[in-house]
């Protein structure tokens, strides 16, 4: 396969593995906070982020490249508040986005047929990522400094 598409679908393959990596970390800031809804959720997004990473790789299998795999970083530890945790979680998904979006454009201008057809699936998975943790922002944003409003949201999203 083209050698240029590999090379930028390997280093998207780390980006998704560090994605992973990171929503467990947040996992971990909820269970240490007792928001297990949270908590939850940010496990679900972790097991779809190795997914994605997974996906990734299956391609360049199925097309003959060759998986090269990366070192991954290592994600915070602390973070200041669920309301900081999900923009930073939104802040990710933006980032991941624009690379998708690069990522596209590359296998447009290597005309890499096959490999714009996978990604189209990730473009609309983005749409997706991204609405779903603008939603739980605005509605931590409404529930503001009520604790028994944070447990709500909370329980909605253990659901
Ligand atoms: Fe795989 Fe949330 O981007």
């Amino acid at each position: 396969m083209n050698e240029n598409v590999q090379n930028a679908i390997n280093e998207q393959v780390r980006r998704e593995f560090y994605a992973s990596y990171l929503y467990l970390a947040m996992m971990a800031y909820f269970e240490a906070e007792s928001l297990g809804g949270f908590a939850h959720w940010m496990r679900l997004q972790a097991q779809e982020e190795n997914g994605h990473a997974m996906k990734l790789v299956d391609f360049l299998i199925d097309r003959g490249g060759r998986v090269e795999l990366q070192a991954i970083d290592k994600p915070p530890r602390d973070f200041d508040s669920p309301l900081g945790v999900m923009k930073a979680a939104l802040e990710h998904e933006r980032k991941v986005t624009a690379w998708i979006n690069e990522l596209y454009e590359l296998a447009v201008a290597e005309r890499d047929y096959p490999a714009q057809v996978m990604l189209q699936w990730f473009i609309a998975e983005q749409v997706e990522e991204e609405k779903s943790a603008g939603d739980i922002i605005d509605q931590l944003e409404i529930a503001g400094s009520a604790g028994s409003a944070l447990l709500m949201v909370d329980a909605r999203l253990g659901q």
